[in-house]
């Protein structure tokens, strides 16, 4: 497909994204074809099922020329591991990045290698170090890199390694979320380095403050990022957690499902699952109770008449009740969480960095 066929396409494309706030790097996405990077994508039916669409289709350019997120890599089970992430949110991460021509900057998950493509236009190719795990979409986008007519650096890596032939960074951008800062990075900074990443279901903006140190504020915007690739955690222990005797909780089990506190909770609580079930004694909402877990084993069962049973080597159920009573209301604002990092621990917290605070697991 001819790129100067899609400018126009582009421009308009570039111009209102993110509403059309000022931005530097509206060029950029006006002039780097998207549909290079992604030449096809999979769609989702009602039915959970997945599609391709390609160049063929009548509303692929469309598509691809929308601020949506498009899959681009499904595992054996179609679960997606890779995609072009949401335009939008693309910009508003390089908006916060701060990062003017000649800054070098290192980017976990290179993914189709759009955004490596981003960087490189506004920054200089020479500039920009992408690493993915996955060596088949590097070599795709090292491609297509080349096609649209740049080349920064891309190969395969662990992103939580960096990359130290190339270090000191100046800037970091991760598009695979994270668990906290990884200690790597910390060690490849720059003295003035910012870090931009997805850590729980929200994005930090952390600025280096001394060697090994960071901090910084979550970015208002939501972010469900696809998690970075880590090895298998268990399942729920149901039979240890049956054993348990119940407890109380003034906690209506709905509330905690219904999202009021997801953002803290997937920060207090990273890489949690949860699932709900109805029955014919459920509640308003139909729910009756659910299960939560962590990879680590620790899993509560909590019913909607206010009894939960915690096993496993964390008491989940108390964090839930620690983060739902500091926030009554629930749905907290991103923006008022932020994160330390020290080269020993790191931690989020609540308004200041002296306020209400939870670790963070580090590597
Ligand atoms: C949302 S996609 C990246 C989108 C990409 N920046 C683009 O413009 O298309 C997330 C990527 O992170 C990669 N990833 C996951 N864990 C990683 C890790 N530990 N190191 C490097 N890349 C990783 C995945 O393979 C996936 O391609």
């Amino acid at each position: 497909m001819d790129p100067d066929a899609t400018k126009a396409l582009r421009e308009e494309f570039a111009a209102t994204l993110g509403g059309g706030s000022p931005s530097p790097w509206r060029t950029a996405f006006a002039a780097v074809p998207r549909h290079v990077f992604v030449p096809e994508f999979y769609g989702q039916d009602v039915r959970g099922e997945w599609y391709r669409v390609t160049q063929a289709d009548d509303a692929y350019l469309e598509t691809v020329y929308s601020d949506t997120a498009l899959m681009t890599r499904l595992d054996a089970h179609g679960v997606p591991t890779s995609s072009s992430s949401e335009p939008g949110l693309m910009l508003t991460m390089l908006d916060a990045l701060d990062a003017e021509p000649g800054a070098t900057v290192f980017e976990l998950g290179t993914g189709t290698g759009y955004n490596a493509a981003l960087l490189a236009h506004r920054l200089g190719a020479e500039n920009v170090t992408s690493v993915d795990v996955d060596p088949d979409l590097v070599a795709l986008a090292d491609r297509r890199l080349r096609e649209s007519g740049t080349a920064p650096f891309v190969t395969t890596a662990d992103g939580a390694l960096g990359y130290p032939p190339r270090a000191p960074y100046t800037r970091f951008i991760a598009t695979a979320a994270l668990r906290s800062v990884p200690r790597a990075l910390m060690e490849q900074a720059a003295d003035d380095a910012v870090i931009v990443a997805p850590i729980g279901f929200g994005v930090i903006r952390a600025a280096v403050t001394a060697p090994g140190h960071a901090e910084g504020r979550f970015l208002a915007t939501p972010a469900l990022f696809m998690p970075v690739r880590l090895p298998p955690g268990s399942g729920p222990d149901l039979a240890a957690v049956r054993e348990r005797p119940p407890e109380s909780t003034s906690l209506p089990v709905t509330d905690v499902l219904g999202g009021r506190w997801t953002f803290p909770l997937s920060l207090a609580l990273p890489g949690y699952n949860a699932v709900a079930w109805r029955a014919d004694d459920g509640g308003a909402s139909g729910v009756s109770g659910m299960c939560l877990w962590t990879e680590d084993g620790s899993t509560v069962l909590a019913h909607a008449d206010g009894h939960v049973r915690q096993a496993g080597p964390r008491r989940l159920w108390d964090t839930v009740e620690e983060v739902a009573s500091l926030f009554p209301g629930g749905r907290p604002a991103r923006e008022d969480f932020g994160i330390t990092v020290t080269p020993t621990a790191q931690r989020f917290w609540y308004g200041t960095p002296q306020g209400a605070s939870w670790p963070l697991p580090t590597e």
